[in-house]
């Protein structure tokens, strides 16, 4: 979109643009000087500033200010007469000038919220094609990005395979677990999550800080009747309880819970996090959810203690709801990929006492 107008306003502190598309924003005289993309204000190399804020008088403001005629903004400031250039598409990119104030727990406009009618067939790419054409594995990226995760089929069948398909475009967080670990079924399980058992939906490792980003997991071996997997929009269901119950969306947000996972060797981890986490700015952050690593709640006042269980209880029972559950199996080759910040997991035997053989492996990574 083209600049059709550039006038300095409040004695030149500030300036407002027009476009052709008759969107009008201001920008501050400092902050145009401070974000200049100069040679002399950011290496051209490598794009980082070489001033600081402190080379900026604070009283600094637009002496000139041009359109050019391929569009982009010519000014000139004040006190050292410097000159810069800014494209008009970039300014449009950067505005800043929003009176818009969004309601807490508002989501990236990207992303696609969905429930148990989503198809997650429609979130899937072969591994040859994500192996072996950038713009597939772009796609399939994407797809994590906009729904929160996405499907694989074709993924070669030995031990820690799914660490390679991570060397594509990321790389593994190392944890306790090692760098990959498996997930099997078996009769006398000393995890809960070995068991050939339904379990609830849940976030993974709530108690580690970061937590795990993005979480692989390959399927080596499902023999298991039923045997599917389950996922749940945890973005979705925090959107509906803040639509029916604001007060319990605010309990969950504004508390902190605690996690803690004790495991071999000496290893305790714990965290102190609100189940739904939001940035300062209100937007959607995270979900934690896990049922099993919830330790006693210590930061809640006494006198709101009720209301929360009551708002946790609430999520739990959306968490459980068939409405929100999207279902698939996993065959052997099959990986799913998923944001474990905002995507909950499962898995379920419709036989729970015909245990198969079933092997998954996973790994997890922090993508930030
Ligand atoms: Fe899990």
């Amino acid at each position: 979109m083209k600049l059709k107008r550039a006038e300095k306003t409040e004695d030149g502190t500030s300036i407002t643009l027009d476009w052709e598309d008759g969107f009008q924003s201001r920008f501050h005289a400092q902050w145009l000087r401070y974000n200049s993309l100069d040679p002399e204000t950011r290496s051209q190399h490598n794009g980082q500033r070489l001033i600081s804020l402190l080379d900026i008088p604070q009283d600094i403001f637009l002496e000139e200010e041009e359109i050019q005629l391929d569009g982009s903004l010519r000014l000139v400031f004040s006190h050292d007469g410097h000159e810069t250039l800014f494209p008009g598409k970039w300014l449009r990119e950067h505005v800043y000038d929003q009176s818009e104030i969004r309601e807490k727990g508002w989501c990236d406009e990207a992303i696609t919220l969905w429930d148990g009618q989503f198809e997650a067939s429609s979130n899937l790419i072969p591994y040859s094609k994500i192996s072996s054409e950038p713009q597939s594995q772009a796609a399939w990226l994407r797809m994590v990005r906009d729904y929160g995760f996405a499907l694989t089929e074709g993924v070669p069948l030995h031990n820690g395979a799914v660490t390679e398909l991570v060397k594509l475009f990321g790389f593994v967080r190392e944890t306790e677990y090692g760098r990959w670990f498996e997930v099997r079924s078996e009769a006398n399980p000393i995890n809960l999550a070995y068991t050939n058992q339904g379990l609830q939906g849940h976030t993974d490792n709530p108690y580690r800080d970061p937590v795990p980003t993005l979480q692989l997991l390959a399927c080596l071996e499902n023999e298991a009747e039923g045997g599917e997997s389950i996922l749940i929009d945890g973005f979705k269901i925090v959107q509906i309880l803040k639509e029916e119950d604001p007060e319990a969306f605010r309990l969950l947000s504004e508390y902190c819970a605690r996690f803690e996972f004790t495991g071999k060797n000496g290893v305790f981890l714990k965290s102190k996090r609100p189940v739904i986490e939001l940035k300062p700015d209100g937007e959607l952050a995270c979900v934690r959810f896990n049922n099993r690593s919830t330790a006693p709640l210590t930061d809640v006042p006494y006198e709101k203690v009720q209301e929360y269980f009551c708002a946790y209880r609430r999520l739990m029972e959306m968490v459980e709801n068939p409405e929100f559950q999207v279902r698939f199996r996993l065959n052997p080759g099959a990986l799913l990929i998923l944001d474990n910040t905002r995507v909950l997991h499962a898995r379920s035997w419709t036989s729970p006492n015909k245990i198969g053989p079933e092997l998954m492996q996973a790994t997890r990574f922090f993508h930030q």
